[in-house]
């Protein structure tokens, strides 16, 4: 058996499960309703509503996965004709035999060209997917990422505290927290107790919010 195979969400679309990892991509409650709550809404429009003069946004993924979150970006990036340049940290890529597999085309504006880029594009190169979105992929444990960059938005997409403990930890935070301008903000599905309180330690503001179907809590976290 393949060590990551497809699954199909309650909303239709689908998902990855990682034998190795034991987990999925997504919530087996909806893998788009839930990238759309906590990554687009959550994140993404909150931070355009909080800077509603803003014609660019600087975006930074923890875990590119599927590519699900980079799409629903890019849709929003073209819809609101803001300038959009999206940087991606993945450790273990999805194949891309296994990607354009996905039915995520159904629930986006994307193009299969646009698609197709996203996923068979090189690692550590600009792509320019359309007129107003950039996705830099890199190759690398997100421990090991270096960059002089400072970002507007971070979805913080890891597998969950369960799986992947010390991605959750102080070390990482604090590495975000630096990662991130003045007034921007980091957004997860994750809502641990201890996680939240290795937020504040390294100096956000976080915030509690409603989570997705099956999920009572997702947090926000900013930086002041
Ligand atoms: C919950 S999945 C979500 C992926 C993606 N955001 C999506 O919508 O499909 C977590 C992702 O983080 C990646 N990952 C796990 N550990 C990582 C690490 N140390 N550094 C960077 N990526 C990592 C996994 O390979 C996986 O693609």
């Amino acid at each position: 058996m393949d060590e990551i195979s497809l699954i199909t969400t309650e909303d239709g679309s689908h998902t990855l499960f990682h034998s190795t990892f034991n987990t999925s991509y997504h919530s087996r409650f909806g893998a788009v309703t839930e990238s759309l709550h906590v990554y687009i809404q959550a994140g993404l429009f909150h931070f355009m509503s909080e800077n509603p003069d803003i014609l660019s946004v600087r975006i930074l993924e923890m875990g590119f996965g599927t590519g699900l979150n980079a799409m629903l970006s890019m849709d929003v990036a073209r819809r609101q004709k803001i300038q959009m340049e999206y940087e991606a940290v993945e450790a273990y890529p999805v194949p891309v035999d296994k990607a354009t597999q996905f039915n995520y085309l159904r629930f986006s504006e994307t193009d299969l060209r646009s698609y197709h880029a996203m996923h068979a594009g090189a690692w550590g190169k600009a792509l320019n997917l359309n007129d107003y979105f950039t996705l830099t992929k890199h190759l690398s444990k997100m421990e090991d990422w270096h960059s002089d960059k400072k970002f507007d938005v971070i979805y913080y997409d890891a597998f969950g505290p369960e799986t992947q403990p010390h991605l959750w930890e102080h070390t990482l935070m604090q590495k975000m927290f630096n990662f991130l301008k003045n007034g921007g903000l980091l957004v997860t599905f994750c809502a641990k107790g201890s996680f939240k309180r290795c937020l504040r330690d390294v100096g956000f503001e976080v915030e509690a919010l409603k989570g997705p179907p099956g999920k009572r809590e997702i947090t926000r976290a900013l930086k002041r």
